[in-house]
């Protein structure tokens, strides 16, 4: 994670952001903290970069990489305004051990747009990541890609349209999407959680899930509620600050799937 020392909405590459919003900097900080604390009182740990002034999203750094059996895949911004935040986090994975830090040729905004579901790699595109990154993807973990391509330009991400509940369970809002990818995605997940606008609005499935547990949007009781019932513990966050730029929970955290810290215990 980035701490969002230097957050701000200083220009405008989402339909989220206007540039000029007021960003209340203290409440920020503290939202932020509020889910590290909650990620560390799950059990997780958390690892954090040093932000880097000028680079006002780098606190969303998920979408500066991908991590999947301690191997990195570096991203490649779309936008020059974030463009320096993929060698800041490249230089973090390589000096903390990762197993190939690929730099891509191809644009992709790391977990942005590719989410892992048990052994499948879904991978997003219409909006930021290039169609062509998802080969390079397969090629970086020798898993399954599958390519989902979105419409609705407030779901820019594909982590703002799905959210990965467990290795077998997604949620994700349908409207987002077009026709062939619902098709997939029905087809895929026969019993996904559906999501209505009432909470994507909040970002809510741009949750971080460790198969139990799903941290999401404080605000979005619809979907809490439809993952209670199915035996997940929702727990909530508020991270309201953030949707001025478009970004949420999953944003802001970098998952280092089967990564070990150099000197760990194995
Ligand atoms: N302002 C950032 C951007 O538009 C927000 C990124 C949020 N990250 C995400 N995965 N949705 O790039």
């Amino acid at each position: 994670m980035c701490p969002p020392t230097y957050f701000d909405v200083a220009y405008r590459i989402n339909d989220w952001m206007d540039p000029g919003t007021p960003v209340d900097h203290e409440l920020a900080g503290r939202q932020w903290q509020s889910l590290v604390d909650a990620f560390r009182g799950l059990g997780h740990r958390v690892h954090l970069i040093d932000p880097v002034a000028g680079l006002p999203d780098m606190v969303f750094v998920t979408d500066s990489g991908t991590v999947v059996d301690g191997v990195a895949l570096g991203a490649r911004y779309r936008s020059e305004h974030r463009a320096p935040e993929a060698d800041h986090v490249l230089r973090w994975f390589e000096a903390n051990g990762l197993r190939r830090a690929v730099r891509p040729r191809y644009i992709n905004e790391g977990g942005g747009d590719f989410l892992v579901v048990g052994e499948m790699i879904f991978a997003g595109t219409g909006f930021r990541t290039d169609e062509r990154a998802h080969a390079e993807a397969e090629w970086a973990f020798g898993k399954r890609v599958v390519t989902l391509r979105l419409v609705d330009p407030h779901y820019y991400h594909l982590n703002t349209a799905m959210g990965v509940l467990d290795d077998r369970t997604v949620a994700y809002l349908p409207s987002a999407f077009d026709e062939r990818s619902v098709t997939v995605l029905r087809s895929l997940f026969p019993d996904a959680v559906i999501a209505t606008e009432a909470d994507t609005r909040w970002l809510a499935l741009n949750l971080v899930s460790d198969g139990h547990n799903v941290v999401m949007a404080a605000q979005a009781t619809a979907l809490a509620a439809q993952l209670r019932a199915r035996g997940y513990n929702p727990v909530p966050v508020d991270m309201s600050e953030f949707l001025k730029s478009g970004g949420g929970i999953r944003c802001c955290t970098l998952e280092l799937r089967g990564w070990r810290p150099p000197g760990s215990q194995p």
